[in-house]
């Protein structure tokens, strides 16, 4: 009887024991599906995503310039012209390098290393506004510069080469690529996205030990620790291009200028970088420069340049200049007070302008 009724209670208590671990589990539900639907538990998700401006240089409010998409170009009076073009673009060394096919007059580098995805990538140095803007006045050579004698500019500087004849089809060819790419923006309009992108100054100098710090461990990977690049098997083209030394950009080319390498950078390396998705913060990106453009690499006679030196860019890092701020400012900054400087100069020069309009009128 005893063992009976035990039996009874001890039942009786296994089934209170049941609801209530079905009540606490249900309570415990319900809890669960309320905290996943308020988001109570995905805090980090409710919290916005803050994107500081440092490693987002994108304005999303502007539209970028969108390329012309390759399908067109047989539309093209000549579409073999056109895409013997793109190809010299993107593989110049195997045509014109040290070993190429065609000619040995550059330095084994593409146009594509510095012009991305043949000039037509988004901040990636992209020809979008060449065929829109040329022929145009440039300070650089005091002369108004057709688009053939632009390319040779980086044929000679950038490709530390010899020019292309401009009757030669390799001329035209390449000339033909970036009128086709170009066409759909109107004269005389620089479009969102096109060339490189233009970096903050900072308020300090650039700083080479600093960038040589970050170089090692962001760049060093694929262009080395000389900065010397890889050579692909074939030893005819680079897989990654070399930064400096005898084989890279002279001290003439657009890149030894610390703004064009650090906004080249910015948006693009390492490697897989985008304007959207960077990989450097824009101090990372002036250190770096810094530190690349002081290595040694190739020079140029540039007694021609810069007829007018009052034309000179704030980062031109050879004087004389019109203003008083030392070579090593001018080269590595901080620049903000010699464009404050430059501005202040032309407005005092535009005021002096009408004032004399004004005598004479
Ligand atoms: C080492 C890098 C490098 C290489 C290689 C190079 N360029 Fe350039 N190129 C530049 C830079 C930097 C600029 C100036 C961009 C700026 O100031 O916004 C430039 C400017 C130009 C421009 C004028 C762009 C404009 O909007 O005004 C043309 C055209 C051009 N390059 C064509 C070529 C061609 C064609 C080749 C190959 C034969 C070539 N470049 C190779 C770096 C390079
Ligand atoms: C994953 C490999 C990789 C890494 C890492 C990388 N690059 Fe590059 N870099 C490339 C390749 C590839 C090109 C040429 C792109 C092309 O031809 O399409 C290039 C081109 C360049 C160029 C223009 C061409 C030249 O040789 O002057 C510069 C400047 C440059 N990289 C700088 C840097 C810097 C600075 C870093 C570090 C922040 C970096 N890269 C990291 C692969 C890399």
């Amino acid at each position: 009887m005893k063992n009976l009724a035990n039996n009874k209670l001890s039942k009786f208590g296994q089934l209170l024991n049941l609801i209530s671990w079905l009540l606490g589990g249900s309570i415990l539900l319900v809890i669960l599906l309320v905290g996943y639907f308020t988001g109570i538990f995905n805090r980090t998700n409710a919290i916005p995503i803050t994107v500081t401006t440092e490693n987002k240089p994108y304005k999303p409010e502007k539209t970028v310039w969108k390329l012309i998409s390759m399908d067109a170009v047989v539309h093209e009076p000549d579409p073999e012209l056109v895409k013997y073009g793109r190809e010299l673009i993107a593989n110049t060394a195997y045509y014109l390098g040290p070993k190429g096919k065609v000619a040995q007059q550059t330095n084994g580098m593409n146009c594509q290393n510095c012009h991305l995805d043949a000039g037509s990538r988004v901040w990636g140095n992209n020809y979008g506004a060449v065929a829109s803007t040329y022929p145009k006045f440039r300070e650089r050579s005091g002369t108004k510069e057709s688009i053939v004698k632009r390319v040779n500019d980086c044929m000679e500087r950038s490709l530390n080469g010899r020019g292309l004849d401009s009757t030669s089809r390799e001329m035209r060819a390449i000339v033909s690529y970036i009128k086709f790419i170009g066409q759909c923006v109107p004269k005389d309009t620089i479009p969102n996205g096109t060339g490189i992108w233009k970096l903050k100054f900072m308020n300090r100098a650039a700083d080479p030990t600093k960038g040589q710090v970050a170089y090692e461990q962001k760049c060093v990977s694929c262009h080395g620790k000389n900065g010397e690049g890889l050579k692909s098997p074939d030893g005819i083209v680079y897989t990654y291009p070399p930064l400096w030394g005898q084989h890279s950009y002279n001290i003439g080319a657009g890149l030894f200028r610390l703004s064009r390498l650090a906004g080249y950078i910015k948006t693009n390396m390492p490697f897989g970088a985008t304007y959207e998705k960077p990989q450097l913060s824009d101090e990372e990106a002036w250190d770096i420069a810094a530190y690349v453009n002081s290595r040694p690499r190739p020079t140029k006679d540039l007694s021609k340049d810069w007829p007018k030196i009052s034309g000179k860019p704030i980062d031109h890092p050879f004087g004389p200049y019109s203003d008083n701020f030392s070579e090593e400012q001018h080269k590595f900054g901080p620049f903000k007070p010699i464009d404050e400087f430059k501005k202040a100069e032309k407005k005092k020069q535009e005021a002096l302008k009408n004032k004399t309009q004004q005598i004479k009128s």
